[in-house]
């Protein structure tokens, strides 16, 4: 079943047009995550499903209903921001209560709801103090807990974890995960941060210039991405990109790097690798392998950089008079200049058309 359904949407800031007839389907209790760089028009697709915006042109369905046109408080919706908008002079529970006594509910369902949106956030020894007397990460909470109480069908939020330190990011990007499998709704999560994105999502759009580039769950966008952008945009340190021309080859074709002559064995789609094809070859640094023992593939690199980081090493190779980056596991040192062989895992690459910068 569909959750909240875009239809054709478009939306322009006079002359400026930022979505242009965009379409999305989320599933119900989906955790959808709209991922991009910063003006690719994640926040303008949010508000306008939220209610915020007034779309140009287009429809917007939440449970099979036309909110289009309804308010942001008629819409079944709860939204969370960046930033946490409390208000300041009330406690915690006031500002968890307030929008609810101004809707006229009963004292006893807002205790009752309060009460559980504390349990559930964690942050009843907080109950009484103002934001003031309140960490980041805290009042982040309340902010979640406001959007909580009001018992909606569909949670949005734009950027909510942004504010906080790295530590605190990732704990509560943890309790939000949880969040959504106590209460099994419909998330819609805007991040530009790509490890929220994929430890969160069901699925991600991966937006740029108001277009989805690519829609799918996070092992598909890593593993197959689309398109060159999906590529180079998810995975860090990034996607290596070898630009060359495929040339045929013993059993397989091979793709010549300015006359390195890869062979692609093992990759997926062999078939469109006509001879002549300009193609760009996309590896992952976790995909290249040094100095392995018993590797079919040993191409000659030279070490220019290491990067110790704890569990694993970046190497910077000099490779096909190109700069590659490569994984590899932390014990071993590598000095500049040492000579090292590689070998690519190819079921695991990506091969993209040069011109149309799609995937092969
Ligand atoms: N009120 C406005 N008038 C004109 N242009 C606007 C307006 N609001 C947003 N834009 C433009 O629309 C585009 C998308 O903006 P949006 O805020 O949706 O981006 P975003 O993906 O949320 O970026 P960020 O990560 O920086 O929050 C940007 O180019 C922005 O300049
Ligand atoms: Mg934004």
């Amino acid at each position: 079943m569909t959750s909240v359904s875009v239809k054709e949407l478009t939306l322009s800031f006079g002359a400026v047009t930022v979505l242009d007839k965009l379409n999305l389907d989320i599933g119900d209790g989906e955790f959808l995550v709209l991922l991009g760089a910063s003006g690719s028009g994640k926040s303008t697709l949010l508000n306008c499903i939220a209610g915020l915006l007034e779309p140009t042109d287009g429809q917007i369905f939440i449970k099979d209903k036309n909110v289009t046109w309804l308010e942001p408080k008629d819409r079944g919706i709860g939204m969370v921001f960046q930033s946490y908008a409390l208000y300041p002079q009330m406690s915690v529970t006031k500002n968890l209560s307030f929008g609810l006594k101004i809707a006229g509910l009963p004292q006893a369902e807002i205790d009752k709801r309060v009460a559980r949106a504390a349990e559930i956030l964690q942050i009843q020894p907080l109950l009484n103090r103002k934001p003031a007397e309140l960490s980041g990460g805290q009042r982040q909470r309340v902010a979640i807990g406001r959007a909580l109480v009001r018992d909606v069908d569909v949670f949005l939020f734009d950027e909510p974890l942004s504010n906080l330190d790295a530590k605190l990011r990732s704990e509560l990007r943890v309790e939000i995960k949880r969040l959504h499998q106590a209460l099994k709704n419909t998330m819609i999560y805007v991040t530009h941060d790509q490890i929220e994105a994929l430890t969160l999502a069901d699925r991600i759009a991966i937006m740029k210039d108001g277009i989805i580039m690519q829609l799918d769950d996070p092992m598909t966008i890593y593993n197959r991405p689309k398109n060159l952008f999906v590529a180079g945009f998810i995975g860090s340190p990034a996607m290596n990109f070898l630009r060359g021309v495929i040339e045929a080859g013993e059993g397989a074709p091979v793709i010549n790097v300015e006359g390195t002559r890869i062979p692609l064995a093992g990759y997926l789609s062999e078939n469109a690798l006509t001879p002549g094809r300009k193609v760009v070859l996309g590896v992952r640094p976790e995909h290249i392998h040094v100095d392995e023992a018993g590797a079919v593939q040993n191409f000659d690199a030279v070490v220019d950089i290491e990067e110790p980081m704890g569990a694993d090493n970046l190497l910077w190779l000099k490779f096909a008079g190109q700069t590659m980056s490569v994984r590899v596991g932390g014990a071993r040192r590598y000095a500049a200049g040492s000579p090292v062989k590689l070998s690519f895992n190819m079921e695991l690459a990506s091969v993209f058309d040069a011109e149309s910068e799609l995937r092969l």
